[in-house]
């Protein structure tokens, strides 16, 4: 995807030992480019959303361990030395599933090499293959998922108004991004769109970043404060909802950014189509009750009481909202019950949110 006309993706080697990645927590404003050489680095990047977004935590996180295994070669016990960098990386975010998933299939090709250089390589390549599946997945939710645009379009012969919440763009992922994947495609196949972009409070990933990208791939776009969409889609102004998700059950209970539950009862009481985009690694299939079963991360009060931008200076600011005094409550996640999902937006096809049609899809999942 491409920042002023040039190609980027999130994560990228800039050599052997130094991994970089765009810190976003300064975008819109500023482009700035991050080293990461150390297997804290890794945990500081994740933890305090330098990378964000399920399919990049996961990314993010297969490089830390690449690079624990290259702290690990230096330390009295390799495999002891590996095991605590993997609790500290997984210890960083607890809800989006991609980070467990993907460390977890780091360590098994790992843990199939007793040489320790051996471990390195593999640590390395899986490194590799993770972010390059993600792209191929992101890819593919793209062609999967532009045939509902097309079929909204075929009937409307009108530009389709597509509402989202949060980041699911490619500043989650690698390339593409996961609920921005079909539209990407849809405007590359000269399907006019237009995207409501759901601000996304507190950390403002729609506004800041959803805004940023789509603008970059010059598809027009509107941003909403978070409670607009109801309003919108009573107006008949929202033809289909696509969110991402940081982890979804088997049985298609979708956990994403607080507030997306409250877009999925507005959708499903205005009959506006309420899709989720989200490759295989953000399955948890472990679990069939989102609502009680999915942990849900809880941040900082500050990030409710304060909000950061762009002072009259061009300098970056924040400032206090609200009393100092009253306390704040900050969910960074809510979960949607699978009877509010249209349907699922995956690499391997579109499905219903319901354990049959999504195993269906992984037929390969069913004994998990
Ligand atoms: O807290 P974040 O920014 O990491 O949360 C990301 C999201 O919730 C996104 O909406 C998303 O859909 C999951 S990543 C494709």
């Amino acid at each position: 995807m491409k920042i002023k006309s040039k190609h980027y993706q999130t994560i990228w080697e800039l050599n052997e030992s130094v991994i970089q990645v765009i810190d976003q927590r300064h975008l819109p404003h500023q482009l700035v480019i991050e080293n990461l050489k150390s297997s804290s680095d890794f945990e500081a990047a994740i933890r305090d959303m330098h990378v964000r977004g399920a399919p990049l935590i996961g990314a993010t996180a297969a490089y830390g361990i690449y690079i624990a295994c290259l702290e690990a070669f230096k330390s009295p016990d390799f495999d002891a030395y590996l095991s605590k960098a993997a609790d500290r990386l997984k210890a960083t975010r607890p809800t989006a599933v991609d980070l467990f998933n993907l460390i977890d299939r780091c360590l098994l090709q790992i843990g199939k090499k007793t040489d320790a250089k051996q471990k390195i390589k593999v640590a390395l390549e899986e490194a590799r293959s993770i972010c390059q599946e993600i792209k191929d997945h992101c890819y593919n939710i793209g062609l999967h998922g532009v045939s509902i645009i097309e079929e909204l379009y075929a009937s409307k012969q009108e530009p389709i108004n597509i509402l989202t919440h949060c980041n699911a763009g490619w500043f989650a992922t690698i390339d593409y991004g996961t609920a921005t994947a079909p539209i990407y495609e849809a405007h590359k196949r000269g399907i006019p769109v237009h995207v409501w972009v759901d601000e996304t409070r507190p950390r403002n990933q729609g506004a800041r970043l959803t805004a940023y990208e789509l603008g970059q791939e010059g598809i027009p776009h509107t941003i909403i404060a978070d409670n607009t969409g109801g309003l919108l889609m009573q107006k008949q102004r929202v033809d289909l909802v696509i969110v991402g998700s940081d982890r979804t059950t088997r049985t298609g209970d979708v956990a994403n950014k607080i507030g997306t539950y409250l877009k999925a009862l507005a959708a499903y009481d205005n009959n506006v189509p309420f899709y989720a985009a989200l490759p295989e690694s953000s399955f948890d299939w472990s679990l069939r009750d989102g609502v009680q079963e999915i942990p849900i991360e809880e941040r900082s009060s500050d990030e409710v009481k304060y909000m950061g931008g762009l002072d009259n200076e061009g300098k970056m600011n924040s400032v206090l909202i609200c009393p100092p005094e009253s306390p704040a409550l900050n969910y960074g996640f809510d979960v949607t019950p699978s009877k509010y999902v249209t349907g699922i937006i995956t690499e391997r096809g579109v499905c219903a949110a319901n354990e049959s049609a999504i195993l269906a899809l992984y037929p390969e999942k069913i004994s998990l």
